[in-house]
């Protein structure tokens, strides 16, 4: 208990920063994307790419697509030029497919300026698809300019540091208040990436490690004695469950696939007709036809459950085909499929009927 108490008495901002840093400076993770303390800094566009991938997503999960796209695309202007269905196909898996439009609208700008990123946090929140955590973490990564950057490992080290316990996402004005006082004028973006590693390896959501801790000394929620309660989230409403069906419609050796339209859910991404079930409802547009029911998908999107049913087709000849494109079955890994139609697909090739 001494060890809080004394922590309490001692809770001092200006300490952050350079402890921080030094931490980091010592065990900065090596990630494909990143430039080590002491190195030039990591090309813009690689920045960009990487920052826009790790939203929502896991630093393992990224590695291999990063990797995909800077071999195909090893520049903006590279990226500017290529196919929309070439960068969606690319993107599966990844989720969240508003990213990729999005990348995709931001790369032309950007070639259409002249193939530079801007290099401050203002002009960069003008890009398509660069919100407040991007165009902050760009600035402060690729350019070294101060920007307070918060994503959720960076909050949750912010909320225990000064025992910030206002329930999320209410709680989200104060950690940025917060992180804005102990981010510093230099190495904004060492900072940032150090307040990531800190909360991915030691500050953990579950476990917090705080014997490993460089900033254990000046830490709020660690003098209180319960970290690992901060932050606060509020109570998470139900997820809905939401039920459709998808059409695995065959024909020597070849599959209907559709492109989904425009900017709606998995809008631009290929993939198996389905009866328009959404977010908001169960699918009502069942494709006429015979069909032999086969099992179900689930797959889980932010705001709700989908339990998708497969349907495959019976007889030689359906009604009314909506259009789409003959994918041969056997190369179906490779048609960019999002996760759940990729699903839906291997489960259809186990069940059907050849
Ligand atoms: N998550 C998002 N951006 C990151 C970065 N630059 N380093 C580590 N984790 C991250």
């Amino acid at each position: 208990m001494q060890a809080r108490e004394e922590a309490a008495k001692s809770f001092d901002t200006e300490a952050i920063a350079p402890a921080l840093l030094a931490w980091y400076d010592a065990n900065a993770r090596r990630l494909p994307w990143r430039s080590l303390p002491g190195e030039e800094r990591q090309d813009p566009y690689k920045v960009w790419l990487s920052e826009v991938m790790l939203q929502q997503t896991t630093v393992a999960a990224v590695g291999p697509y990063f990797a995909k796209f800077t071999e195909r695309w090893p520049t903006v202007a590279d990226l500017a030029a290529a196919d929309d269905a070439d960068v969606m196909a690319a993107w599966a898996g990844l989720g969240y497919y508003a990213r990729a439009r999005n990348l995709l609208a931001c790369a032309r700008a950007v070639a259409a300026m002249g193939g530079a990123f801007p290099d401050t946090e203002a002009a960069l929140r003008e890009l398509p698809g660069l919100g407040d955590y991007t165009a902050a973490a760009v600035a402060a990564i690729a350019f070294g300019r101060r920007a307070v950057v918060v994503d959720a490992n960076v909050e949750r080290v912010v909320a225990r540091l000064f025992a910030i316990d206002e329930p999320l996402p209410a709680g989200k004005a104060a950690i940025r208040f917060a992180a804005g006082q102990v981010t510093p004028d230099e190495r904004a973006g060492d900072f940032a990436q150090g307040m990531m590693d800190l909360g991915a390896t030691i500050c953990t959501a579950r476990s917090p490690r705080c014997m490993l801790c460089p900033l254990r000394e000046v830490c709020r929620g660690y003098a209180e004695g319960s970290p690992e309660r901060l932050p606060v989230k509020a109570a998470k409403k139900a997820k809905p469950v939401r039920q459709g069906r998808a059409y695995w419609i065959e024909r020597e050796g070849k599959v209907l696939l559709i492109k989904r339209p425009g900017r709606g859910m998995l809008g631009g991404m290929r993939a198996l007709p389905d009866d328009g079930w959404s977010a908001r409802g169960d699918g009502a547009e069942a494709l006429e036809g015979q069909w032999r029911a086969g099992g179900i998908v689930r797959h889980g999107f932010t705001h709700f459950d989908l339990e998708l049913q497969l349907m495959l087709s019976v007889q030689a000849q359906a009604v009314s085909l909506p259009e789409g494109e003959w994918w041969p079955v056997e190369t179906i890994e490779a048609a960019g499929l999002p996760t759940v139609f990729a699903k839906a697909a291997r489960l259809a090739i186990a069940e059907r009927i050849d």
